[in-house]
């Protein structure tokens, strides 16, 4: 059986929709409407963050209880070498940290199996169906890269971006690192294959498409989710590389709306429930980081993809 991450908001504020804004700069890559920018524009500062009408994202949600945005996000200095969709004059990239307290209480319970630190778009509404990422043909839109100074330990399953139904019964794509747990479509072997690489998996946690994580450069992904047809194909390319399709239109169940989430969700090992019991290592003082730029999601119903 599959352990869901079980957000189990209380309330999450319902946002208004953003209006998609079509872009007619030919030199910004992102080619097709944007439903929701997630990229970082480049005058922000960490307390930015802990503030809704500056962040890009909700402030409040999903992190460690007593924690705020800006104690777990850090500003790399590495705006020189944008990501494929970011603008080194606009944008620059963040990064997403956990440590030991990194835990997240979504009612009375501490969920003390987790490290997590998870970005939500503030825009992007927890409703079935409502919002317009959860409708026609979407793309979503990541990308990633390594910071050597606060590895993550990949012998643990990291889940990093994943879609998940408004109702938390599954995710309709999971974006995953390390060694994936049985139970959430791993084989829970510690190989350096499994270790080192990223996964993409279906609605069912089948993974469709997996490459190796690389230590020293960016890696842009893309999931695009059809609602009509239930599809799903993903796109992905290293470096300043254009996106290439990696698999073709797969089958997927892409029902039941959600959210986005962007960040770090460190599993456990040696675990029955995943997220209220098992082994987690102590974190350094550093921390473990994830580094991310070009977040976005857009729309894909005219055949569009932002290559
Ligand atoms: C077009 O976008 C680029 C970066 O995305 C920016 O530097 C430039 O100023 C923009 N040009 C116009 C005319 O908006
Ligand atoms: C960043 O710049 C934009 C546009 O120039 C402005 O609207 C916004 O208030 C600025 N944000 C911060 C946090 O300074
Ligand atoms: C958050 O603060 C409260 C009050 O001090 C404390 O009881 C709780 O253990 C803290 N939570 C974590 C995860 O450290
Ligand atoms: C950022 O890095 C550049 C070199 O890549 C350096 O010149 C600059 O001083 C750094 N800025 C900060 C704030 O550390
Ligand atoms: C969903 O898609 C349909 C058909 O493409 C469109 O008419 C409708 O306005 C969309 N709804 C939202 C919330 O975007
Ligand atoms: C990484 O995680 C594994 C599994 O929990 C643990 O045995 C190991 O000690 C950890 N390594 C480090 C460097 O913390
Ligand atoms: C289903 O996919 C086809 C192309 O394969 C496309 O023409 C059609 O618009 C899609 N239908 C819906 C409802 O999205």
């Amino acid at each position: 059986m599959r352990f869901f991450i079980a957000l189990e908001f209380a309330t999450l504020a319902a946002a208004t929709l953003s209006h998609r804004q079509p872009f007619t700069n030919s030199t910004n890559k992102i080619k097709c409407p944007l439903i929701f920018d997630g990229r970082i524009p480049s005058n922000l500062t960490l307390s930015s963050f802990d503030d809704a009408s500056t962040s890009p994202y909700n402030p409040g949600f999903v992190k460690g209880e007593n924690r705020t945005w800006s104690s777990i996000l850090l500003l790399p200095n590495i705006s020189a070498s944008p990501s494929r969709f970011d603008s080194s004059s606009l944008h620059k990239p963040i990064e997403v940290t956990i440590d030991s307290a990194s835990l997240f209480r979504p009612g009375s319970r501490l969920q003390t199996g987790f490290r997590r630190a998870g970005l939500l778009l503030k825009d992007d509404a927890n409703d079935v169906g409502a919002d317009a990422a959860d409708n026609g043909t979407v793309t979503f839109h990541w990308s990633i890269k390594q910071d050597l100074t606060r590895p993550l330990n990949l012998s643990h399953e990291y889940m990093n971006v994943w879609h998940e139904k408004a109702d938390y019964s599954g995710n309709q794509f999971t974006f995953v690192g390390g060694v994936v747990l049985v139970g959430d479509g791993g084989n829970g072997v510690d190989t350096w294959e499994e270790r080192e690489s990223w996964k993409v998996q279906n609605g069912k946690n089948e993974f469709v498409f997996r490459t190796p994580i690389l230590f020293g450069a960016w890696q842009n992904f893309g999931v695009q989710l059809d609602h009509g047809n239930n599809t799903i194909q993903v796109y992905y390319s290293a470096g300043n590389a254009p996106l290439e399709a990696v698999t073709g239109s797969l089958p997927n169940e892409n029902a039941g709306g959600g959210q986005l989430q962007v960040g770090i969700a460190k599993k456990p090992t040696e675990t029955q429930t995943v997220v209220w019991d098992g082994y987690q290592e102590p974190i350094s003082e550093r921390g473990e980081g994830q580094i991310y730029g070009s977040i976005f999601v857009e729309d894909s119903s005219n055949g569009c993809v932002s290559l």
